[in-house]
């Protein structure tokens, strides 16, 4: 294979670093997902645990994912077995390609969506339309067959696309130019849903903590939607990490990259909350919350139609970026462990994630009445992933790295052989010893037998 005579491919700049994990961090995590669950869940109290499960768990998990993939060099199976051998570690690789695939296909239905409403924004569909009819035009959409279906399909070969394309040239380029734009966007968005007319409703629902709401299912999902918001428990970061440049900072990048995508998750919370109480949605609505509310907030801006254009595509763009990453890790390793061409190996793994995304795309219309555990395939397929499959992909990297990749490794690559200081080794030793693998565990243990 070409990968034993050629350096691997890597990001070019610092810059193209950050922006590409960054890229994948960022996406529809933060802007679709996070406020509809934190709806879900009750509002300030999930939010302070989301918090808690970033700093405590998610950034030591990240750093673990980055050393991970820095030292072993290759993707998220290859790299568990340069570093431990033929020990059964790299099992959580495996399990990571299995995460890959079922987050992929319910992502690529949703990243349908915000491509339709790109269409939807310039034919201006919903100017003059009451908030109870803006939401009627989201039931539409997801329950309809084909449409939907189509979307997802077009942004699936648009992944698949870039992902052939390579790291440098693919995925570099689009993340440097088109974040830090969504950013401003947001910024707007933001000042516009403050200065609306009951907006401090929705602040106090986001950041006044109710914690006598707050349920063991909401915990169980904010340390699942930490691990999904940050990409982390199923190799993303370890395979971005192989691609990342020795002389690094990795600890500074973990940092940079977990506040980045926290904080536009909470941009994206104050741009929603002020406006679903300002235009009388439901904060629990679910998975339409942000179709449905920011629609509403467009209409009530000046410049409003050019605004919507300009946040759905940058939305599809985030959209992408991250579902590049989640690809990439699954074509790393078909392509080095498996030996498959890249280019065979990037139309399989698209057209196999796409055909699971059918039934996830029709469990919202013609095959809602096809329930597992009591939800439809596009949420059981999130909340396997989410709730189940990376927190435990997250224990497992963590202990890796704390217990049996040990203090010495660790020391070496996060001060890239001494060139940097790294005072908060011991804290992150303990944070993935014991902190981490505990509190997940605990979490995971209430949350499914519970
Ligand atoms: N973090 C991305 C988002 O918030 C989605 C994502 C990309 C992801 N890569 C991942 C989620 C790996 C879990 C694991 O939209």
């Amino acid at each position: 294979m070409a990968n034993n005579q050629q350096p691997r491919d890597s990001f070019g700049t610092k810059l193209g670093i950050i922006a590409a994990a960054a890229g994948s961090a960022i996406g529809l995590g933060n802007i679709w997902k996070f406020p509809y669950i934190t709806g879900v869940f009750g509002g300030g109290a999930f939010l302070v645990v989301y918090l808690i499960c970033i700093a405590l768990i998610g950034l030591p998990v990240m750093l673990a994912e980055f050393i991970i993939g820095r030292r072993g060099q290759k993707n998220a199976i290859g790299s568990f077995k340069a570093l431990a051998g033929d020990s059964k570690w790299y099992l959580s690789g495996t399990m990571g390609i299995a995460s890959a695939f079922m987050i992929l296909s319910f992502y690529g239905v949703v990243a349908g969506w915000t491509l339709d409403y790109v269409i939807k924004s310039l034919t201006n569909t919903f100017a003059g339309l009451s908030p109870d009819e803006i939401g009627g035009v989201f039931g539409g959409l997801v329950s309809s067959t084909w449409t939907p279906i189509a979307w997802q399909i077009l942004f699936m070969i648009l992944t698949g696309f870039i992902v052939v394309a390579g790291i440098k040239d693919g995925i570099e380029k689009y993340a440097k130019i088109l974040m830090p734009i969504l950013l401003v966007i947001l910024l707007i968005l933001d000042i516009r849903a403050i200065t609306l007319p009951g907006a401090s409703k929705g602040l106090n629902f986001l950041f006044k903590p109710d914690f006598s709401k707050l349920s063991v299912e909401a915990v169980l999902s904010a340390l699942g939607h930490a691990f999904f918001s940050l990409s982390l428990g199923m190799g993303t970061m370890i395979t971005y990490a192989s691609y990342i440049n020795k002389k690094e900072n990795l600890g500074i990048t973990a940092l940079q990259v977990t506040i980045a995508d926290t904080a536009i998750a909470l941009l994206a919370g104050v741009a929603i909350f002020p406006a679903v109480f300002a235009f009388g949605v439901e904060p629990s609505a679910g998975p339409g919350l942000v179709f449905i509310t920011l629609p509403n907030v467009f209409q009530q801006m000046p410049g409003g139609y050019f605004f919507g254009i300009l946040f759905f595509s940058l939305l599809s763009v985030a959209a992408l970026t991250s579902s590049i990453s989640i690809l990439e890790v699954v074509v790393a390793y078909f392509s080095e462990e498996l030996d498959f061409d890249r280019k065979k190996a990037t139309i399989l793994a698209t057209v196999a994630i796409t055909i699971v995304g059918i039934p996830a795309s029709l469990s919202m219309g013609i095959m809602s009445d096809l329930q597992i555990f009591g939800l439809n395939f596009f949420d059981t397929l999130d909340y396997i992933s989410a709730n189940i499959l990376l927190p435990l992909g997250g224990l497992i990297i963590s202990v890796f790295v704390g217990w049996r990749l040990g203090r010495n490794n660790v020391r070496d690559e996060v001060t890239s052989g001494g060139k940097y200081k790294a005072g908060y080794i011991p804290v992150f030793l303990i944070l993935t010893k014991v902190v981490a693998p505990i509190a997940i565990a605990i979490v995971f243990l209430n949350g499914i037998l519970g």
